[in-house]
């Protein structure tokens, strides 16, 4: 269905919004449109009607739907053995380990989990294991996150996640977090003066904070003062990682070794897990009993992500990344040529921001209702930025199709 066919209809399926509004916690506000199906970098919904996903589950589907080898190993694992739990072996989570320690060129060891926030969980843990093992009393175990940083909702990476539009009404908080602002090399000078900075936590492109990547130079600063005063840098990559920008960890194209990085997101293209990579300062520092999970390394899990990390890796895929993110941007510019929506659009491969213009910003959910109204499925980052994070595999005709319907939502938000 084109999307000039797309009538504004009053909201579908309201039997089963309705069950959603009547019995889920109300901490969500979803477009009210009922997802089905999907293939490809496209879904449709239960009234059959098919949206272009620029979406992915946010940031999560990198193979689109229905990827046929994912769909092979999801389903053959589970003709063979759904959950072990780690007090038992079970391959698949063996042999994920050992990949993801050899594409990750510097972790050692390997702790699977469920989600990202566990295993920014996880990290907290081991950095502040890390600290004590040095015989650092418990208020020099500090670590350093940043203002819009996102890392999570348990507790602990809430507490991290330095936006207090997260935090507010959950204190107590744990203690031991100091913020700073992303990319102020100066304030991180002085954040180390106070000689107790365990670790620096960061995104090398903040996501939630509005789709921020690192300037150039600032990951290899952090770097260096790590090195200096004696502190872990722990990359959070749950959304920028997986091929998003380009390169399987984003943090190669910023030319730095950490010592942890997160993964979760796209690991599991869509079946959930996370997973903590640990290099050589810290691979040996928890030992046994000192963390775990029931659910962690599931085989199915576990299965889906080999496939997953196979594919995300390959030459292939990520030149298809270069491309579309290129095709985006300029159709993102064609389209801002026309509206003068944007201040900017920034990012990296296909994880972008288009930042709206003062006269426009707090609109990004009018748009995305917009867009969804003319079958595009897409995010925002904050009220301020509309967030591009398509499936990596998407072809040169959905993305065309997306910005054509982008286009038509934008004219008529701006007929309003
Ligand atoms: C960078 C980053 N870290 C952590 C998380 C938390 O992951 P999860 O929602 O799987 O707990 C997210 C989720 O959006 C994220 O984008």
């Amino acid at each position: 269905m084109h999307s000039q066919d797309r009538p504004a209809q009053p909201p579908i399926d309201q039997p089963l919004i309705d069950l959603g509004k009547r019995y889920w916690l109300p901490i969500y506000r979803p477009r009210e449109l009922v997802l089905d199906h999907g293939k490809g970098a496209r879904v449709w919904d239960t009234q059959g009607r098919d949206y272009v996903d620029f979406g992915a589950g946010i940031a999560v589907n990198a193979l689109g739907h229905q990827d046929p080898d994912l769909l092979e190993a999801l389903t053959t694992q589970a003709h063979k053995l759904w959950h072990a739990s780690n007090v038992f072996y079970s391959e698949p989570p063996l042999r994920l380990a050992e990949e993801l320690v050899t594409a990750s060129g510097f972790a050692e060891r390997v702790f699977l989990c469920n989600s990202g926030s566990e295993a920014n969980e996880a990290t907290i843990k081991l950095v502040r294991k890390w600290a004590a093992s040095k015989g650092r009393a418990p208020e020099q175990r500090v670590i350093v996150t940043f203002r819009g940083s996102f890392h999570g909702r348990t507790l602990a990476a809430v507490t991290a996640t330095a936006q207090p539009k997260y935090q507010e009404g959950y204190e107590p908080l744990p203690g031991g977090f100091r913020y700073l602002d992303f990319n102020d090399e100066a304030a991180l000078e002085a954040a180390f003066a106070h000689g107790d900075v365990a670790a620096v936590m960061l995104e090398p492109v903040q996501g939630e904070g509005g789709v921020l990547p690192a300037a150039p130079g600032f990951l290899k600063r952090v770097r260096e003062l790590c090195d200096k005063h004696d502190a872990l840098l722990v990359l959070d990559e749950i959304q920028c990682g997986m091929g998003r920008t380009g390169t399987l960890f984003a943090y190669v194209q910023d030319g730095v070794i950490p010592d942890i990085v997160t993964l979760a997101k796209a690991l599991g293209c869509g079946f959930p897990i996370g997973a903590m990579l640990a290099g050589p300062k810290v691979a040996e520092v928890m030992q046994f009993g000192a963390h775990g999970t029931t659910f962690g390394g599931n085989p199915m899990a576990a299965a889906v992500a080999r496939v997953a990390l196979s594919k995300l890796s390959s030459p292939e895929l990520l030149a298809n990344v270069a491309k579309q993110s290129q095709a985006l941007q300029d159709g993102l510019a064609a389209i801002d040529a026309e509206f003068g929506l944007f201040a900017q659009v920034r990012g990296r491969g296909l994880m972008l921001g288009a930042v709206l213009a003062d006269a426009h910003k707090g609109k990004a959910g009018a748009i995305l209702e917009q867009a969804a109204a003319h079958g595009l499925l897409v995010l925002q980052a904050g009220p301020d930025v509309l967030r591009f994070v398509p499936p990596l595999n998407i072809g040169d005709a959905d993305v065309a199709e997306g910005l054509r319907r982008l286009h038509a939502a934008l004219a008529a938000f701006v007929a309003g």
